[in-house]
């Protein structure tokens, strides 16, 4: 048996992916004032110490209206570039190994930004990090649930010269009163070209929302999925797809979805036999990277071993990546846990 000490150090050193990541999300204050500054942009907060006292949230929404505004600095491509280097470099240093990372162009445009200017930024930081680490990601591209339909469909078109960038699609923004069905016709679009889907659901709507999912957009993934646990009969289909859910803790600590860390129902996901996996949704904003989320489920929840392997384990396999791709980073993953038990 490990001591939690050697736990906390093992759950650092393991190689990990990420698959729940909103690259707007990863908007350290710092470097926010840094990028408005150099825009020219005023920020409605006049320190870092202020905008970080407004980082108490009671619900998702609160959150979103704090992160829109956050990402409104970003006009450039060299914006978008150092926003996605910084959270690399970060989660380099965490032993992250693959990420899959949203970014919402929606929230871009609506300013001006072209789709372009976003996706060159964006993907010039991945294949850098690639270069220099060997770092592999996918890119999804997600839709705002809380705009229209015809606004997705528009954003789909201007995606197209760039489709060969983009491995998936998802669906973000206000869960409540926007349901999966709202964009059943552009999903389908999607699929038909190609793209993997993945949505967010469960996190605050009901359990509907994940049948809706699972039923009306035939999703390869789920984002959250926390609320599915609610009804057996659909615990159950997850299950029969092997379905794998990106499950964020401090997130959901942060936007009040679970009320302690402790009451996450992450282990009771792993008991069930989900493919439950570990991500940090908008670190900048909830209070940690991945080895933060992994260190509160080992100190809070008592975490095993057996579940920490298991939870690394289902990333790689939920990973968009080829087979040969998954075993050699399973084999690595083998090893960090075999070398912590000689050790
Ligand atoms: N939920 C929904 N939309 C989001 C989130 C989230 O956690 N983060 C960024 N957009
Ligand atoms: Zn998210």
């Amino acid at each position: 048996m490990r001591t939690q000490t050697e736990l906390l150090s093992l759950a650092e050193r393991m190689p990990k992916a990420e698959l729940h990541l909103h690259l707007e999300g990863t908007f350290e204050p710092e470097k926010m004032f840094q990028i408005a500054e150099r825009n020219q942009i005023t920020l409605k907060y006049k320190s870092i110490d202020e905008l970080k006292a407004a980082y108490q949230f009671t619900n998702l929404q609160d959150f979103l209206d704090l992160y829109y505004q956050g990402m409104s600095v970003l006009l450039k491509e060299v914006d978008f570039y150092d926003l996605t280097m910084a959270y690399l470099e970060k989660v380099h240093s965490q032993n992250v190994v693959h990420v899959e990372v949203f970014f919402d162009p929606q929230g871009h445009l609506e300013r001006g930004v072209s789709f372009e200017i976003q996706i060159n930024g964006i993907t010039k930081a991945l294949d850098d990090a690639q270069k220099k680490w060997g770092m592999t990601y996918r890119l999804i591209m997600s839709f705002l649930r809380h705009l229209s339909e015809e606004s997705a469909f528009e954003t789909l078109e201007l995606a197209k010269p760039f489709l060969n960038k983009i491995d998936a699609v998802g669906l973000d923004s206000s869960e409540l009163n926007h349901p999966p069905q709202k964009f059943s016709r552009v999903f389908q679009s999607c699929k038909e070209l190609g793209l993997k889907i993945t949505v967010h659901a469960g996190e605050e709507g009901p359990p509907e929302y994940v049948w809706q999912a699972l039923d009306i957009l035939n999703v390869d993934r789920i984002d959250h999925g926390n609320r599915a646990l609610e009804d057996t009969q659909l615990t159950a289909e997850i299950l029969k797809r092997r379905l794998t859910l990106t499950v964020c803790p401090l997130s959901n600590l942060k936007l009040c979805v679970v009320d302690s860390i402790k009451n996450h129902p992450i282990q009771k996901m792993l008991r069930l036999n989900l493919n439950a996996t570990v991500n940090s949704d908008d670190p900048a904003y909830f209070g940690g990277y991945m080895n933060e989320n992994f260190n509160s489920l080992i100190t809070e929840s008592n975490l095993t071993e057996d579940e920490l392997y298991q939870l690394a384990k289902n990333a790689f396999e939920g990973a968009w990546l080829s087979r040969e791709q998954k075993a050699i980073y399973l084999d690595m993953l083998n090893a960090s846990f075999k070398a912590s038990a000689i050790s």
